[in-house]
């Protein structure tokens, strides 16, 4: 079983040093849930994970069974079986669902294609996308949409939810909007990641939905405070903080909970309020 590995991860977007020192391991098979007040820090991790150009690690590690990702582009990563649903998907104008999708598969099972060799044959890839899309109950005519373009909220959750089933990561990084989605899409997604989730894969899920995890039991809970995980417990801390809110974490934890003050305050600035 593969493990994913972060270790004393420090991560700056331009000046500012976001992620302060964050340590957490994902085994195949494991549910893990993230959560954490808004700005915390969970997308900087996820977007951090999968290599985006963006977030700059200044320090510290992250391994899949022993070997450094760090310098690794995001399609190396996906190839080592990483992915990231997004938090907000980007349209790509002129390419279809399954164009998209035999590409991302092609990237994934065939690592050492060059440009402009084959993708991973039609025949196959059709069989395989119109099998996948029956058990998600996803309609045919899905696969001929244009990639996100006019999607609703629901159909973006498809969309991630169809191609997590197709490329069988090892590791999945699931970070939730909690704005948008109505409670039968929300349903859909804890349904089918349910179903697509098992002893192959890791799961990651940032969300302040009980509903995900009411279907998608996590086995360990961590909560994250001005940049760094600092509790981790089982299910029952995600229903505390589903109850309470995040009182109780800032209490047990002052210093973290004063960086997180100051940040703001930083903020306030910039922006000038
Ligand atoms: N690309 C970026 N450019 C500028 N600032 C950023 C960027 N990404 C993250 N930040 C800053 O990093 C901090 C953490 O943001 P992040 O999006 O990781 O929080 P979050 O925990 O995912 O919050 P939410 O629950 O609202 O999704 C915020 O102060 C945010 O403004
Ligand atoms: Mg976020």
């Amino acid at each position: 079983m593969s493990l994913l590995k972060i270790e004393n991860l420090h991560v700056n977007v331009g000046e500012t040093e976001i992620l302060k020192g964050v340590n957490l391991e994902i085994r195949q098979g494991e549910i893990h849930a993230l959560m954490g007040p808004n700005g915390s820090g969970k997308s900087t991790l996820a977007y951090t994970l999968v290599g985006h150009p963006k977030y700059e690690v200044t320090e510290g590690s992250i391994s899949i069974d022993g070997v450094s990702i760090n310098e690794l582009d995001p399609s190396e990563r996906a190839r080592l079986g990483m992915f990231l649903a997004f938090q907000y998907p980007v349209t790509i104008p002129g390419v279809k669902v399954a164009d998209f999708l035999r590409h991302a598969v092609t990237n994934v099972r065939n690592p050492d294609r060059k440009e402009g060799e084959e993708l991973v044959s039609m025949r196959e890839f059709r069989g395989e996308l119109r099998k996948t899309m029956q058990e998600l109950n996803i309609d045919a005519e899905f696969a001929r949409r244009y990639l996100n373009e006019g999607f609703s909220g629901g159909e973006k959750k498809r969309m991630e939810i169809l191609q997590l089933a197709m490329l069988k990561p090892k590791f999945a990084i699931l970070d939730e909007t909690d704005s948008g989605l109505d409670s039968d899409a929300v349903r859909v997604v804890s349904e089918s990641l349910q179903k697509l989730s098992g002893p192959h894969m890791g799961v990651l899920i940032i969300t302040h939905h009980e509903r995900l995890l009411e279907f998608n039991v996590p086995q360990f809970t961590h909560v994250m405070l001005a940049g760094r995980i600092v509790e981790t417990g089982d299910v029952k801390l995600a229903h505390e903080l589903h109850e309470h809110g995040y009182a109780g974490v800032r209490e047990r934890h002052p210093e973290a909970a004063a960086e997180e003050r100051e940040e703001s305050k930083k903020e306030a600035v910039v922006a000038g309020v």
